[in-house]
């Protein structure tokens, strides 16, 4: 593979606890975030401390992981080894999610340096929210003739409130990719490690991942009938007449997917109107900017009377008509609404027209909106030719 890792700078290690080959990856492995020189934004690197490429088949299935688009797991963008870090590493590219945590980290306070941040019990809610995120990442990933082969709680990520991605996957893929288990074997142990995961989550306790069995009998203290059921199923050894794929697993789990769709349509629904207000402030923030970029500006084109005559001094008696009017006795009017219709009529450019009068009451001007919204976009318009003339 060529050495790609002079294409990333800024690297900030992620760790917190020191790395032995007691990792799942049987290699000492380290989390960067770093910043790529191609597009300035930041991946998280994982690298392999020790690790010697003997085979191109290794990197085989990345190509496959790179191409899968799921919401619940954390994308791979590239792998490649390098020697700058004074041996020989293995390093996998990655999405970057800011002020992410483990879900070990999260609900089991794994690394010396952590609390959990969240300790007791699991609510079944949230549980059932991370079987569906998991379940759904599964499909895409096994239907693509690829599987995890790790779903543990410090390889799942949790990005925002109970949204939680697999990571590192495709490791396994090529640390281990002499390895003879076939692929059906190795879907069907995802589920098993589904299993074990949700376990432990569920009686709250990392130890069940392994030791299963111990655990199960509190589940029915705890947990309804359906969870309990549900884990059952999936630590369940197939047998030939019971396949196990994640085309039944959903199917069983078909409520729980449709609340979570139906949470997720809901939430979409706030974030448009969120966002479409938002918008609206971005236009009117726009329009303030330009307007602060003319008015009262002292000199221009050599000219010191710029903003006091022309097409400028319309903007700037509208400028005093939305921010400075007074009431009959000459106080201030801090009229929030008065300012919004205003702008937002300008930004329209409507055919209204309104009267404009100078602080001395001298002058007194006609204009409609449409006019004054022509004149900012002419004066804004020369503004900005001028800044591009002096930048060269
Ligand atoms: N893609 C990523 N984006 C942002 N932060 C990440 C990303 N991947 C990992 N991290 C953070 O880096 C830290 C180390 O991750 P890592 O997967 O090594 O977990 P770990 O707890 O150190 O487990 P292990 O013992 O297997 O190394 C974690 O705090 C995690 O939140
Ligand atoms: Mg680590």
């Amino acid at each position: 593979l060529p050495e790609r890792i002079e294409h990333f700078h800024s690297l900030v290690p992620l760790d917190t606890a020191q790395q032995n080959s007691q990792t799942p990856f049987g290699y000492p492995s380290w989390v960067y975030k770093a910043i790529s020189v191609n597009d300035g934004k930041a991946y998280a690197l994982r690298r392999f401390e020790g690790y010697r490429l003997t085979s191109e088949r290794a990197v085989r299935n990345i190509q496959a992981w790179k191409r899968i688009v799921s919401g619940s797991i954390v994308t791979i963008h590239d792998v490649f080894t390098t020697r700058a870090f004074g041996d020989s590493s293995l390093i996998f590219v990655t999405d970057y999610h800011p002020l992410s945590t483990t879900l070990a980290q999260h609900h089991f306070g794994a690394g010396s340096h952590f609390q959990p941040r969240q300790t007791g019990q699991i609510s079944e809610k949230v549980l059932w929210s991370y079987i569906v995120q998991i379940a759904s990442a599964l499909k895409i990933i096994h239907n693509t003739g690829l599987a995890v082969r790790l779903i543990e709680p410090s390889k799942i990520l949790l990005t925002s409130k109970n949204r939680i991605r697999l990571n590192a996957c495709g490791v396994l893929d090529v640390i281990q990719f002499d390895s003879q288990t076939s692929i059906a074997e190795l879907q069907q142990d995802d589920l098993m490690q589904l299993g074990r995961l949700v376990l432990s989550l569920a009686v709250n306790n990392i130890q069940a991942m392994h030791n299963p069995t111990r655990f199960i009998e509190h589940l029915s203290r705890i947990h309804s009938p359906e969870l309990r059921e549900c884990i059952l199923w999936l630590l369940n050894s197939p047998t030939p007449q019971n396949f196990k794929g994640i085309d039944s697993f959903l199917a069983n789990i078909s409520g729980h997917v449709i609340t979570s769709f139906n949470s997720v349509l809901h939430s979409e629904d706030n974030m448009t109107t969120m966002l479409s207000r938002e918008l609206e402030n971005g236009r009117l923030v726009r329009l303030l900017v330009k307007l602060g970029f003319i008015a009262d500006r002292p000199e221009f084109d050599h000219d010191p009377q710029w903003s006091e005559s022309g097409d400028r001094y319309f903007l700037k008696l509208f400028r005093d008509h939305v921010f400075h009017a007074v009431d009959a006795n000459g106080n201030p009017v801090l009229d929030l609404g008065h300012v919004l219709t205003c702008l937002n009529k300008l930004d329209v450019g409507i055919d209204e027209r309104l009267q404009l009068e100078s602080a001395d009451e001298q002058t007194l001007l006609f204009v409609s909106y449409r006019e004054l919204k022509r004149r900012l976009q002419d004066v804004f318009q020369e503004l900005v030719v001028a800044s591009q003339r002096s930048y060269g």
